[in-house]
């Protein structure tokens, strides 16, 4: 059990200290104690809450229905079940565009009623005045740019960003807006290899990659798709590091075939 409000032994410190020499970055998403636990101990670095909670957790399509109380539920979950890493929260839809007031308080009770680490925010100069009144709060923010699924209604496809020049001069402003604003990290997000390489090198703070090369200090990737649980979303970016779709399927069915034939329980199985 980690301790009520300890420090976890992954800072945002430490990860700037990693990316100084060299050493990338592993982050992966958990939504629940019993998985965010596993994640911990394997040595993953960064844990994030992600809103991807709303697609992987909960169902649906975007990841915009999921409500704050919602991620508050999910991270305090998470958070019981981690000693090492450091456990960020993703902002949900709605709770910090409005005014950076309304994305203070948001970030004021992940912090509060969670023990998290820190927060997520997707969006650049936009959202800019929010990211430094949260920050100056005390509480640290690792930005999002590239595709943020939080604006998938304006942009109309999970396609590829930043392919065009000017969205990637864009991307590229936004992301030294971000550094110096205080964010100690950024995720690129399904970007070209070579505008997040240029990004990542004109940084000091870390970028975190997902479908975004190798040239990023670290990557992330939504637990569900990496251990393929969640068989119907197969990106060219996503690398599969285990079939549970397949493992637990085989398992509920022979469950079941025991159950039937009076098989399980037997006798070793009952008091
Ligand atoms: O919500 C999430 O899982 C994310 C990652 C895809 C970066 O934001």
């Amino acid at each position: 059990m980690s301790v009520a409000g300890a420090v976890r032994a992954v800072t945002t410190l430490r990860l700037t200290e990693m990316k100084q020499r060299g050493e990338k970055i592993a982050m992966l998403t958990s939504y629940d104690y019993s998985t965010a636990k596993i994640v911990d101990a394997a040595g993953v670095d960064v844990i994030l809450v992600g809103d991807s909670a709303a697609n992987v957790m909960a169902g649906y399509e975007t990841t915009l229905p999921i409500t704050l109380d919602n991620m508050i539920y999910h991270a305090k979950s998470v958070v019981r079940g981690v000693n090492r890493a450091l456990v960020v929260v993703d902002l949900p839809f709605g709770t910090y565009q409005g005014n950076s007031k309304v994305a203070l308080d948001s970030a004021i009770r992940i912090m509060k009623e969670t023990e998290a680490d820190a927060v997520k925010m997707e969006g650049g100069e936009e959202i800019l005045e929010s990211i430094e009144r949260i920050i100056s709060a005390g509480i640290p923010v690792m930005g999002h740019l590239g595709l943020t699924p939080q604006s998938i209604h304006k942009f109309g496809t999970y396609n590829v960003r930043a392919k065009e020049e000017a969205e990637a001069a864009k991307l590229a402003r936004d992301a030294k807006l971000l550094e110096q604003a205080g964010c100690f990290a950024v995720v690129l997000e399904k970007i070209p290899a070579s505008l997040a390489d240029q990004v990542s090198q004109s940084l000091q703070i870390p970028t975190i990659g997902i479908g975004a090369g190798r040239g990023c200090d670290g990557q992330v990737l939504v637990i569900h798709d990496m251990l393929g649980i969640n068989k119907d979303f197969s990106p060219r970016f996503l690398r599969r590091y285990a079939d549970l779709h397949t493992i637990m399927t085989q398992a509920l069915e022979s469950y079941v075939s025991d159950v039937k034939s009076c098989d399980f329980p037997n006798e070793k199985e009952q008091y």
